[in-house]
């Protein structure tokens, strides 16, 4: 059977937005919600892996999903929820907990990078944590997952999951009626754009991340104009100027940082940023830089601060998404209990 495409996406809501999260899935986002069904969700169940603090995970809830909006998406025309409205995520991760593999999770990076040392002491939420999103995509056979590069490993894992299952339960997929025996898309992920992995602003080397304790390191979707201009004139560079071809950038992990994020922000390409700004020193570059950054996220920072005084209308924006969210995938939920062998009323 062939899938209707439909997109899937979430963010974690832990602290506020940044770059990253902005050019490496947010603007791939808006773009695919003018041709595709898109259902962009905050993953608050993903978030309490690690230990949150209640008003402050409430509060992140309602400013992810403002800057969602404020950064371009449009709840009218995309499904906008948070996870944990919707019982078929939490249901439906529990069923992929008993079809992934223990040495499946083994694998996965990002578990042995957050649980770090003290692997012992990690939730069983945060190990578990890659069947859930394998849950959120396919709860709704989502056929298309707008990512950046470092939730690759993730989607390969989800594609596995919805192999196996197709595989465990052929027989009783063609039973409820499935006749070619696929209850599952293998869901692909859309890593694109010229600013798939956006780099520490003080280490070329370390992803831009949430988690880095210096906020110098990032910029986030709050701040504001002087703050942005600040972080970008102390952003680690190299003395050389910049190169006039890709090639120049090998080796130089801040420069090629900078010269990705500055395509990424003008629609552009690091070809083109180059052969505008090859041989110009990083003062002059990053002055260019910080202009372009201060215009495309200053807005979303003004907008973001007046959606949040209104908290009432992101609940409503919310509710309003769990429901048109629900109505695709109960009955996908609905059917995998039938094809298990739940019973179901
Ligand atoms: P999260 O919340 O860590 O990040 C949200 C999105 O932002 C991307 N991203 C980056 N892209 C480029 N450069 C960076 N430095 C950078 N940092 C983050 C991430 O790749 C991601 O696309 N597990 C997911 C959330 C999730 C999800 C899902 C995603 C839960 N269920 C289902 C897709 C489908 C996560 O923790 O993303």
């Amino acid at each position: 059977m062939k899938f209707n495409e439909r997109v899937f996406s979430g963010m974690q809501p832990t602290g506020s937005l940044h770059l990253g999260n902005y050019l490496g899935a947010i603007l791939q986002w808006i773009e695919l919600q003018k041709t595709h069904e898109c259902i962009y969700c905050v993953v608050d169940l993903h978030a309490i892996t690690v230990w949150q603090d209640p008003a402050e995970l409430s509060r992140a809830i309602r400013q992810v999903t403002a800057t969602y909006i404020s950064a371009g998406l449009d709840p009218m025309r995309s499904i906008v929820f948070n996870q944990s409205q919707v019982s078929a995520h939490a249901e439906l991760g529990w069923i992929f907990n008993c079809v992934a593999r223990l040495g499946w999770l083994n694998r996965m990076t990002q578990f042995k990078e957050k649980a770090g040392k003290d692997r012992e002491n990690a939730s069983v939420g945060l190990y578990a944590y890659p069947n859930l999103m394998a849950a959120d995509i396919l709860a709704y056979r989502a056929t298309h997952v707008p990512v950046g590069e470092d939730q690759k490993q993730h989607l390969e894992l989800a594609r596995d999951i919805a192999q196996k299952f197709n595989n465990d339960f052929r027989e009783s997929i063609v039973r409820v009626g499935r006749e070619d025996g696929i209850f599952f898309p293998q869901p692909d992920p859309v890593i694109t754009g010229p600013a798939t992995r956006v780099m520490s602003l003080r280490d070329g080397t370390k992803k831009m991340s949430k988690s880095d304790p210096s906020d110098l390191s990032r910029i986030n979707l709050t701040d504001d104009a002087d703050t942005i201009a600040r972080k970008i004139q102390k952003a680690k560079t190299d003395p050389e100027p910049l190169p006039s071809e890709p090639a120049g950038l090998k080796a130089r992990p801040e420069a090629d940082n900078l010269v990705g994020i500055y395509a990424a922000l003008a629609g552009s390409s690091v070809p083109d940023v180059l052969a505008e700004y090859g041989g110009a020193q990083f003062s002059t570059f990053k002055k260019a830089l910080a202009e372009r950054a201060v215009e495309r996220l200053s807005p979303i920072a003004d907008e973001t601060r007046r959606m949040m005084q209104q908290p009432d209308e992101i609940d409503r924006i919310l509710a309003d998404g769990a429901a048109r969210a629900r109505a695709i995938a109960d009955p996908i939920m609905a059917e995998v209990k039938d094809v298990i062998g739940l019973i179901r009323s």
